[in-house]
């Protein structure tokens, strides 16, 4: 008996019907990503040899993929890596996926560090190192830490760091929150803010897949921003800096609890590219 061949075209036909038919948002890019990673090409490369039947071993490395992708684990995480303001940085079940929304917050803080002069930055809750390595990139005369209490985590922001020849100038700390004995003149974080009631509606790829200690924030979701208004203003000066990343309706209530904390003064909050109020600026009072 002969098995029936398959060509490229075909394979990405199935699998993206397949990927459609279990609501995947991006069916047919997701089966060109995959396609291709499996077969060790890029996107362009499965359209130039479309008709191309593929050998028994390049399917079962395709279904192997695939399959991952039908139990709805996020693409980053089956290519191991996600594109974060220009730059690739390696990704595993360890870390959040670098998301867009954040992209917002890098811009404020690149607006807060001087481009001439030495600046002291820490990054709460480092996870991939996405925030504290862009930021050391697209300043080199600043020094960053990045800060995790996950020991995984960490590891992925050193790979990363190696990967993007920044070692020298950010260090990762495994802490919670901060280590008091430091200073520094810019606070950032992306902290955990999803709240207990919004996470059982979280897409699959998030809720089954990526890391609990990334996302919860508590029953409001502000816990670790409750935590770090406390924290950071014991490694921080006067006229210190703080950017918080926040949730879908988050901003006001973050910046009342800044207020009261007395030891913070409010700045402003920004949106991101959806018009969310995403990130919230403060200044050591
Ligand atoms: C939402 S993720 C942000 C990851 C990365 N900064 C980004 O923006 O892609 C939050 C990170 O905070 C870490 N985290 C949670 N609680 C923490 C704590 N008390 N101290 C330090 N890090 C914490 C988690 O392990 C996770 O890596």
């Amino acid at each position: 008996m002969t098995l029936r061949t398959w060509t490229i075209r075909e394979v990405l036909e199935w699998t993206t019907s397949d990927f459609a038919a279990r609501e995947i948002a991006t069916p047919r890019l997701d089966a060109e990503l995959l396609v291709a990673k499996a077969l060790g090409i890029d996107r362009v490369g499965l359209y130039l040899d479309l008709n191309r039947p593929l050998v028994d071993d390049e399917r079962v490395a395709i279904r192997e993929l695939v399959s991952r992708r039908r139990d709805r684990e996020p693409v980053a995480y089956i290519l191991g890596y996600k594109d974060f303001y220009g730059r690739r940085f390696s990704v595993s079940s360890s870390v959040l996926i670098p998301r867009p929304d954040t992209e917002t917050l890098v811009e404020h803080a690149l607006t807060c560090i001087p481009e001439d002069a030495p600046f002291r930055v820490i990054d709460v809750g480092t996870g991939s190192g996405a925030i504290a390595l862009t930021l050391a990139a697209e300043r080199p005369l600043a020094t960053v830490t990045g800060t995790d209490v996950s020991e995984d985590a960490l590891a992925v922001a050193a790979r990363n760091a190696e990967q993007l020849g920044l070692g020298d100038r950010v260090r990762f700390e495994r802490v919670n929150l901060v280590n008091e004995s430091s200073e520094y003149d810019l606070v950032v974080s992306n902290p955990p803010y999803v709240t207990g009631a919004e996470i059982a509606e979280l897409e699959p790829e998030v809720r089954d897949h990526e890391p609990t200690l990334a996302l919860e924030g508590g029953e409001d979701g502000l816990d670790v921003v409750r935590a770090l208004l406390s924290a950071a203003a014991g490694v921080t000066h006067a006229g210190a800096q703080m950017l918080v990343e926040v949730g879908v309706g988050q901003a006001a209530s973050a910046l009342t609890l800044a207020e009261r904390s007395g030891a913070w003064t409010p700045i402003g909050t920004y949106p991101d590219l959806n018009r969310i109020e995403r990130v919230v600026h403060l200044r050591r009072t």
